[in-house]
């Protein structure tokens, strides 16, 4: 059996926001917990979305202390002011962290406790708090996802929840609102894009429909990325890059993903690193490694980013799959060693430890040794 999660309403497209109001009114609550980080508030994006609450008389208050890596403190005190506002519903505004922030915040909500304690696979009882997901950047799908990731600051952990219950009301996914994004958050939210696709097709847990929009996906990064990258403005690219991130989420939202995020959160966790940065410099390295032991699923990559796969071997197909991904890195500009952004050799072993607990490991097509994950970091330090 196959199960596909996906929120049940979804908008998608240049100017999108402005028809949200009405899907807002539809949801029938009041008052609106809006969980967002102070750049986007500033920024006069948060703003935007609240005028849709106002089109519709719906009240609000805004929590924008999300840190780039959510954290505890942040699900926690977004629970304190939902309650002593007595909000009935979220709107989460930004990339990965607001909206990752308010799923745990919705979690908490209804099904008390500690966040902590909902590390894992499905920990929770109760649906999260009904959430209107507004994204700003396309990459990490986590406005669409069952997937959250929040750091436990005193365990130096990034803690991944992967819960059916966590999945929000409405998504909105409106390119206009992520034409100001600086070139290096576009191509580190692209390359996550790309991560995503890539792990959900090599993952045993790939079916069908994962396959057909991952697959999507890949082709369409390869050709609008480097052009979202370069022209931020470039509105037919970054409406092309909102798609893919649909495209990718989809897929690894039920396939799965695997090590280049298991490995990838213990870098962020350690030491807040770009989720996006992390995945790039680490998916030519892992993929290298599955190709070596089942490279079947890699001719149907090579087929999508473009490349001539006539009298090629799977093996072949792998290699040329693992360089068009280097050179893609390489053009939008994403660094090539871990030590150049502070990762230290004497932290490898815990960081290889904590990835081979990490919730996506189990999604790799093989998994390997600690020595084998030490050695995949030490690849790119
Ligand atoms: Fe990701």
């Amino acid at each position: 059996m196959s199960v596909l999660y996906v929120p049940s309403t979804n908008l998608v497209g240049r100017g999108c926001l402005q028809e949200l109001a009405p899907f807002i009114e539809e949801l029938g609550f009041k008052k609106a917990l809006v969980v967002t980080d102070e750049f986007l508030n500033q920024s006069g994006i948060v703003s935007k979305v609240t005028a849709q609450l106002a089109k519709v008389d719906v009240d609000f208050i805004i929590y924008d202390q999300v840190k780039p890596n959510p954290t505890t403190k942040n699900v926690h005190d977004g629970v304190d002011i939902f309650k002593q506002e007595q909000c009935d519903f979220i709107v989460s505004v930004g990339g990965g962290s607001p909206q990752d922030a308010a799923k745990g915040i919705g979690l908490v909500v209804t099904n008390g406790g500690d966040v902590r304690s909902f590390e894992g696979v499905n920990q929770t009882e109760k649906k999260a708090v009904p959430t209107v997901a507004v994204n700003t950047t396309a990459g990490t799908s986590a406005e669409y996802t069952i997937n959250y990731v929040i750091t436990d600051e005193e365990r130096e952990v990034k803690m991944v929840m992967v819960d059916k219950n966590s999945l929000v009301a409405v998504s909105v996914n409106d390119p206009e609102l992520m034409v100001d994004k600086p070139k290096e958050l576009t191509a580190a939210t692209g390359m996550d894009a790309l991560t995503h696709a890539i792990e959900a097709i090599v993952t045993p847990g790939a079916y069908k429909i994962t396959d057909a929009t991952a697959l999507a996906a890949v082709e369409t990064i390869f050709e609008y990325l480097p052009r979202a990258v370069a022209n931020g403005h470039d509105l037919e690219a970054r409406e092309q890059m909102a798609y893919v991130m649909f495209l990718a989420g989809l897929a690894f939202n039920n396939a799965g993903l695997g090590y280049v995020h298991a490995m990838a959160h213990q870098l962020g966790g350690v030491y807040d690193l770009p989720h996006g940065v992390c995945n790039a410099m680490l998916l030519p390295i892992v993929e290298r490694e599955n190709a070596k032991r089942d490279p079947k699923k890699f001719p149907a990559i090579a087929k999508a980013i473009g490349l001539d796969i006539a009298g090629k071997s799977e093996a072949e197909c792998a290699d040329a799959v693992i360089d068009a991904i280097t050179q893609l890195s390489k053009q939008v500009g994403i660094p090539t060693k871990l030590s150049e952004l502070g990762v230290d050799k004497v932290d490898l072993d815990k960081l290889a430890e904590n990835s081979m607990k990490d919730a996506c490991a189990p999604g790799n097509p093989f998994t390997p040794t600690k020595e084998e994950v030490i050695n995949m970091f030490k690849e790119i330090l």
